[in-house]
């Protein structure tokens, strides 16, 4: 295999910095900056700005924390390749809460390397792919003072949070997002740990169902039988969401439902994918969900409702006799094309109030949404993309519709009418949101030379602005 003389020269300063490299991803890693958690505003800054310095170091010109109402965005970009094509970036910085942290090996903010792996919260989901991209730009300025292309980094810091800020972010700052094309590393490898590029993403709606009754928490004996219990009410309406076989049961959900050409389950029967070794992994006896449906079309492909939190009444140690005067959970469903996330809302809101029982007020608060996205396999992008993935880790990638969610991938298409390439690394099975998330760090490594080659073959892929195909 030939490459490039700069690329062999990119590889070999490589070679040579691992260690100091690991360093600076373990000190970005320490920064706790938790998205979701008020008490960790401070902390946002800290990461942003940490990232600004790294930037402003590397070379980078116009790198700055920019404020957005929320969280900061970091943006950084470096036009000097004249003629070449522009890259947008795309990571977040941003990381989901801890909890439960006594489930953690080692404390979530102290990262570890061991056995290969590097575990801290944020080390997959996104620092880990954040710094990838930091990596591969600093190996071309070391070795060659410039990029084979021109590159804007977008790094935020409220995706973890439903990205409620970024929309109205990018819209304003149109003119400076200018690019032909849009790359994204949030994504992950296919099971067994083979390269992917992801094609399909799934939207969400995010709310929360707050039902109440008596003013105050009552005793249960002088009132039970006499006053509706909201925990009571509020797991009958959780029960009347779905049927008993995972089909959700709001009428018109799957209205907007694209069906599933026989291409399309043509595409998805082709993975070789072992549902047992999925059931196994996560600790589970079999897996469920929707009948008539493969594993990986129910991820990819198919809507969901799920209760991601739920609390009312007494949690405390040993026994409590009361009404609870209210009930919450918080509930998101994952959305496929061509559902919109406001029809739906309105649709469970609607079955919602229609199945409550009586004696309780309800209401479903909406907290965030996000689209879903779907691009082909075919732009030259796309194609250099897997290229690249094959050399580096010497397998060919599957191309992946996927459960997650990344609401930036629908804007850059909407706002910004970008093609997308949803480029990442990620070990299949990291711990992403849960105790003990890890990177692999041959992925890691092997990411940071995959977008190394990505610049210079998408320079060539793409050729000057203008020249290329749309996704
Ligand atoms: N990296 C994930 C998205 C993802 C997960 C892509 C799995 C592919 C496979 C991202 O950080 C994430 O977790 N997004 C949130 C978005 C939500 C808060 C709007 C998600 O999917 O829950
Ligand atoms: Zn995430």
């Amino acid at each position: 295999m030939s490459v490039s003389d700069a690329i062999a020269a990119v590889e070999g300063y490589l070679d040579g910095t691992q260690q100091e490299r690991l360093d600076e991803y373990q000190a970005f890693l320490r920064i706790p900056s938790i998205s979701a958690l008020t008490a960790h505003t401070a902390d946002m800054t800290t990461a942003a700005d940490w990232l600004v310095g790294r930037m402003q170091a590397m070379g980078m010109t116009d790198a700055e924390a920019s404020p957005t109402g929320g969280h900061p965005i970091v943006y950084g970009e470096w036009l000097g390749a004249e003629g070449a094509p522009t890259v947008l970036v795309y990571g977040h910085y941003d990381v989901q809460p801890v909890d439960p942290i006594e489930q953690w090996v080692r404390p979530p903010f102290e990262p570890r390397i061991e056995d290969g792996r590097i575990y801290a919260r944020g080390a997959a989901d996104d620092k880990g792919q954040v710094h990838i991209h930091l990596c591969a730009a600093r190996a071309w300025f070391q070795t060659q003072g410039r990029l084979p292309i021109n590159v804007k980094y977008l790094f935020e810091g409220e995706e973890e949070s439903g990205s409620v800020n970024f929309d109205r972010w990018v819209e304003a700052n149109r003119d400076r997002l200018r690019a032909d094309l849009a790359v994204i590393s949030d994504t992950g490898f296919f099971q067994g740990n083979h390269p992917a590029v992801t094609i399909g993403l799934r939207g969400i709606t995010y709310a929360q169902i707050d039902v109440r009754g008596p003013r105050q928490d009552l005793h249960s004996g002088t009132y039970g039988g006499n006053v509706q219990n909201p925990a009571n009410a509020l797991a009958a309406i959780i029960t009347g969401l779905r049927h008993p076989d995972g089909r959700i049961a709001v009428p018109g959900f799957y209205d907007q439902v694209r069906s599933l050409s026989d291409a399309d389950r043509a595409q998805f029967a082709r993975l070789d994918f072992d549902a047992a070794a999925l059931a196994h992994e996560v600790g589970v006896a079999e897996l469920f969900g929707e009948p008539d449906f493969s594993v990986l079309e129910r991820r990819g492909a198919r809507p969901t409702l799920d209760v991601n939190g739920i609390w009312a009444g007494f949690q405390g140690e040993g026994a409590k006799t009361i009404i609870p005067a209210e009930a919450h959970a918080k509930i998101s469903c994952r959305l496929v094309p061509d559902m919109d996330p406001r029809v739906t809302l309105d649709r469970v809101r609607a079955h919602v109030a229609a199945i409550a029982p009586p004696g309780v007020r309800v209401e479903v608060r909406g907290i965030h949404d996000g689209m879903w996205s779907l691009t082909g396999i075919d732009h030259p992008a796309t194609q250099a993309a897997a290229h690249c993935l094959r050399e580096v880790f010497g397998e060919e990638p599957v191309y992946l519709r996927e459960g997650g969610s990344i609401p930036a991938a629908a804007t850059f298409g909407s706002v910004l009418g970008l093609p997308v390439v949803l480029l990442g690394f990620t070990p299949p099975d990291d711990q992403a949101h849960s105790p003990n998330e890890f990177m692999r760090l041959d992925n890691y490594e092997g990411g940071i030379r995959t977008v190394a080659r990505y610049w210079e073959a998408l320079a060539s892929a793409l050729g000057p602005p203008g020249s290329s195909g749309s996704a």
